[in-house]
């Protein structure tokens, strides 16, 4: 529906990759990002740490979106992030793009 291709790279941290792509609905909300499918293919193989993950597509230079980052934060807080970028690729860590994160697990 968008047009927009995304693909997404999931590092584990036993040297695992898996790999997403954008999944579109016709209700829209429903679409699932690429890099929450890479994530959801990982958990349901039993695999929860995570060293980084890249994320392309056919729009340049894009970030991960919020829920992404939200999704990521749950399983890998300091996750590193390999992006597109003008000269090749830049990597940030995800308590730069999503500071003051939201989270359970402390606190229980
Ligand atoms: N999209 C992703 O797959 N990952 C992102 O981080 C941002 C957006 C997808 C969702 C939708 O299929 C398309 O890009 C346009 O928003």
């Amino acid at each position: 529906y968008s047009d927009v291709k995304v693909g997404a790279a999931l590092l584990t941290a036993d040297g695992k990759i898996y790999t997403g792509c954008n999944v579109e609905n016709a209700s829209f909300g429903v679409t699932l990002c690429a890099e929450r499918v890479a994530v959801a293919k990982a958990i349901s193989d039993g695999i929860r740490d995570f060293k980084a993950i890249a994320v392309i597509s056919s729009l340049r230079f894009i970030t991960p979106c919020g829920i992404c980052r939200q999704t990521l934060n749950e399983f890998a807080p300091e996750i590193e992030i390999v992006m597109e970028a003008e000269d090749g690729y830049t990597v940030q860590c995800l308590t730069d793009l999503l500071p003051a994160s939201f989270g359970m697990r402390d606190k229980k």
